[in-house]
């Protein structure tokens, strides 16, 4: 019987071009445990989102499994929500009717005014209290994402799929997003941590979100190494870099990602 929320087993992803085979992920195994925050890094072109999309039910695999709760996964389901590199808030609704909408989809049962009220409790979470009447196109593209964030959260789903959600976004601002979902995501302990499936290309941001990160290779995308996040929670960004041992464990993570590189130019490992 399996333990983990999401057990990924020899997942073997082809995308079909041209009526030419590509493959994408190569028997990619690794389990996210429940309340598990897990990074996805690696090159452009790995296999990062092709993961994702699967993980979200929207491409089946051509070889492996995916189980979810020990059970086989097939098609999208309530019980996962997604977070997009690119402001994925429907154009034509205001940010709070964007919410409400959200929660509509998983959170069956509530009356409108209930939905209501958890929008207004997220957008205020999430520093967007006033700008629930504003639509996306009145917001910059940091408020957009944090909306995102905030419909995401309010879903109230047990798995929470994110692909480079802060990638778009300055880096000032980048820094303070993931400090949002850091302190939204660890909580004050009340209720179960939801478990989190985040991919990025940063690798500060994900030693400083994750408990584990699992390093991809560059194409296909195979599984490098997992590697579990020494440093305790809560965790703050300015602490957290001061240590000797973040140093360590960065440039670790680095040679990691940069093994895979250097074998494919035939040189020696790239120090950077
Ligand atoms: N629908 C598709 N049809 C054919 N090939 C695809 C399709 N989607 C992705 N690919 C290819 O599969 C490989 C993996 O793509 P994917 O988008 O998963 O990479 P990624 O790791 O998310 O990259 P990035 O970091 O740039 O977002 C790439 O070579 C890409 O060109
Ligand atoms: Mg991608």
């Amino acid at each position: 019987m399996t333990t983990n929320k999401i057990e990924i087993k020899d997942l073997t992803v082809n995308y079909v071009d041209n009526k030419r085979s590509f493959n994408a992920l190569h028997d990619v195994s690794f389990g996210v445990g429940r309340g598990e925050f897990v990074s996805v890094i690696g090159a452009s072109g790995c296999g990062k989102s092709t993961l994702l999309s699967v993980l979200e039910g929207l491409y089946a695999p051509a070889g492996g499994s995916v189980q979810i709760d020990g059970r086989e996964l097939h098609g999208t389901g309530s019980e996962r929500g997604v977070v997009f590199q690119h402001y994925s808030l429907f154009p034509w609704m205001t940010t709070k009717k964007n919410i409400e909408f959200g929660i509509k989809q998983t959170r069956h049962g509530l009356k409108r005014s209930e939905r209501a009220k958890i929008a207004d409790e997220f957008l205020t979470k999430v520093g967007l209290a006033d700008s629930g009447s504003k639509y996306p196109s009145q917001l910059s593209g940091g408020m957009q994402q944090r909306a995102a964030i905030a419909r995401a959260l309010a879903m109230d789903t047990e798995i929470l799929l994110m692909d480079e959600p802060f990638s778009a976004i300055d880096p000032k601002n980048r820094v303070i997003l993931q400090e949002l979902l850091l302190s939204l995501w660890e909580g004050d302990g009340s209720e179960e941590r939801k478990t989190v499936v985040f991919v990025t290309h940063d690798i500060d941001e994900a030693i400083l979100l994750s408990d584990k990160i699992v390093v991809l290779t560059a194409h296909p995308g195979t599984v490098n190494e997992v590697v579990n996040v020494p440093f305790e929670r809560p965790r703050s960004r300015a602490d957290l870099v001061r240590t000797e041992e973040y140093g360590r464990f960065r440039n670790k993570l680095l040679s990691l990602l940069n093994t895979d590189i250097a074998e494919r130019i035939g040189g020696d490992e790239v120090v950077l």
